[in-house]
This record gives structure tokens, sequence and C-alpha cells, in this order.
């Protein structure tokens, strides 16, 4: 049985389609079979705030699903994936996974990721927040989520937005246990491994 290197990805509308997109991309260099849910926000978001269609975007996984799809296999605990990244991570998108509100292929399979115990990442993006928002994310990591919010590493001194994103796609990877070059590694006293693959 094949179950290993598997991950569900889901691209949601908020803003920042383009970490998303870069995730993929990593998921991919890596060599991770990739499960690849965009949300109908996100198709919206890809477009404007990003150069790519959708179907250039789907063309980087190795299976796309739509969100309708609750009958698709990542919908049920008997598909083994070593676990789920919501980049970037919608309010609404966050509530529906803290409330086990499952009225999408993405909010279920991030209900089935946390009742397996598999790891989950909620890249979460939106700012300033509210204590509603932060009740949310309190209860979503209750229930075993990781909340990562798409804050830039600042200390990296990137001067474009693009190694912005590099960095932070690299790290999401690594706190799912993807080892990658993609981020800049502090290395103490000021001194930084810039280790991107540009
Ligand atoms: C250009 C654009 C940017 C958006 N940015 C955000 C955002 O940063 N955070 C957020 O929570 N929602 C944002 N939204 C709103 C979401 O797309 C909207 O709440 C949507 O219903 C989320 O659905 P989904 O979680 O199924 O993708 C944005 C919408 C648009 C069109």
């Amino acid at each position: 049985m094949k179950t290993s290197r598997r991950v569900i990805l889901a691209i949601t509308g908020a803003s920042g389609a383009a970490l998303g997109i870069r995730t993929l991309a990593l998921l991919r260099e890596a060599g991770m079979e990739t499960h690849l849910v965009i949300s109908t926000a996100a198709k919206q978001t890809i477009e404007v705030e990003t150069g790519w269609s959708e179907a250039d975007v789907s063309a980087l996984a190795n299976y796309c699903y739509e969100p309708e799809e609750i009958s698709a296999k990542l919908a049920s605990g008997s598909f083994v994936t070593e676990g789920m990244m919501v980049v970037p991570c919608s309010i609404k998108t966050l509530s529906a996974v803290a409330n086990s509100y499952n009225n999408d292929l993405i909010a279920r399979a991030a209900d089935v990721c946390l009742k397996e115990g598999r790891k989950v990442i909620l890249v979460v993006r939106e700012t300033p927040l509210h204590r509603g928002h932060l009740r949310l994310m309190d209860q979503a990591a209750a229930s075993g989520a990781v909340i990562f919010p798409a804050i830039p590493t600042f200390y990296a001194g990137h001067q474009s937005m693009e190694d912005i994103i590099t960095d932070l796609a690299g790290r999401i990877l690594l706190r799912f246990g993807i080892a990658n070059s993609a981020y800049s590694q502090w290395m103490g006293d000021g001194n930084i491994d810039e280790n991107q693959s540009k």
C-alpha cells in the first residue's frame, strides 16, 4: 500500500494566491504527491493577484479536485496522506475548519486529517484580527491544526516580493516536515544562510 509522501494542498480565497502557488511548486520539487483543491474564491484571487491561469496552477499538481466534490477520496480517512496545508487560508475556511462545518471538500479534508491525527497547517491571511478570529484560531489549534500566519521573515532582508514568498513557502514545508532549501536560515549574530533556490 502506497501511503507516504502524499499531501493535500488547498488554495483558498484569502489574499496571497502566489504563496499557494509557490508552495505547490516547492512540494513538486520535493517529490511530494500533491492533491490540490482550489476554492471558488481562490479561482478569482489567482486571476486578480497573479499572472497564472487556474489551468497552469492545476498542472503543477498530481491530482486536482473541485471544492464541491465532497465524495472525493480526500473526504475519507481511509485515503492516507501525511496531512494538509491550506495556503493561503481565508477566515471563512478557518471558521469552517474550527467548527467542523464541512460543507466543501476543503473543510472536510482538513477535518478528516485532524480526526485521523494528521498534520494540518492553516496559513491564515488577515489583518487586523478581531477576537472572533483569534477564537477561531484557538479553536482550530485545540483540534490539532497548526496556525501559521502569512508573516514575512523580516530579518532575512529580502528585497523582492518573490523572495519573501519563496522564503515563506519554504518555512511552511519545513513546519510540515519536508526538507527544502527555499528559506533563509538564521545563523546567529546577524548572519543569514540565504539558501534560496532562486
Ligand atoms: C482579492 C481578494 C482578496 C481577499 N483577501 C482576503 C484575505 O486576505 N483574507 C480573507 O479571509 N478573505 C479574503 N478575501 C475574501 C474571501 O475570498 C471570501 O471570504 C471567500 O468567501 C473565501 O472563501 P474560501 O475560503 O472558500 O476560499 C478576499 C477576496 C478577494 C476577492
